[in-house]
């Protein structure tokens, strides 16, 4: 059977990015990588997919008099790609409901929080001054509203006494590139359906 085509978009370092990368290339997950998109053209995950010989292209949403128009713009080269499926890694910009309708249930996304809680940006930060004592990630299919949509799967750390921000979003971090890698790979292998609010992912 042809192997899943994903397209990962990016804005920054693509570590996540990577993590996709190295486990379609070590065979953990049965799909091929077709293209890393950007929307900033000095993202340094650019690099780190080149060398990887992985097709990129930049979309830079400041040659765009508005969001539809970069958003059409984004979709085309998705579509040239071939892409089936796509993985939001760290892309930081917020999609329109037009843009999401067109890959509802395969648009995909990494999420620094357990959802629904710690929806946003600094959530590490956010989950210590809450002094909540676990905290986490989560892979997500995207809807119109910000970080929504029903959950593939999600990993949970403890919030010790003593984290600061960055050795909480490190920890963290390490599971956003293990979850991300298992939710793909479940995808890839036809094992998950979504079934209103919830995902279902059939046994191996
Ligand atoms: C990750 O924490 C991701 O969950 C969030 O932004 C960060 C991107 O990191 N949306 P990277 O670019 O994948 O290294």
């Amino acid at each position: 059977m042809a192997k899943l085509k994903v397209a990962i978009l990016i804005s920054g370092r693509g570590s996540n990015m990577a993590a996709l990368l190295e486990a379609c290339a070590d065979g953990r997950v049965d799909a091929e990588v077709v293209l890393v998109g950007a929307n900033r053209p000095k993202a340094g995950g650019l690099e780190t997919a080149q060398t990887a010989g992985v097709p990129t292209a930049v979309v830079n949403h400041r040659d765009y008099a508005d969001r539809p128009a970069f958003e059409e713009a984004l979709h085309a080269a998705l579509v040239a790609s071939g892409a089936e499926v796509v993985c939001l890694a760290g892309f930081m910009r917020l999609l329109t409901d037009g843009f999401v309708s067109r890959w509802l249930d395969r648009l995909v996304n990494i999420h620094p929080s357990l959802l629904p809680s710690f929806k946003g940006l600094s959530t590490h930060e956010r989950a210590i001054e809450a002094g909540v004592r676990f905290h986490g990630c989560t892979v997500h299919f995207v809807r119109p509203a910000m970080d929504a949509g029903p959950i593939i799967a999600q990993a949970v750390v403890p919030v010790l006494q003593d984290d600061t921000p960055d050795t909480l979003t490190a920890r963290v971090l390490e599971q956003e590139h293990r979850i991300y890698a298992e939710a793909l790979g479940w995808i890839a292998a036809g094992r998950v359906r979504v079934e209103g609010e919830r995902v279902l992912i059939s046994p191996a």
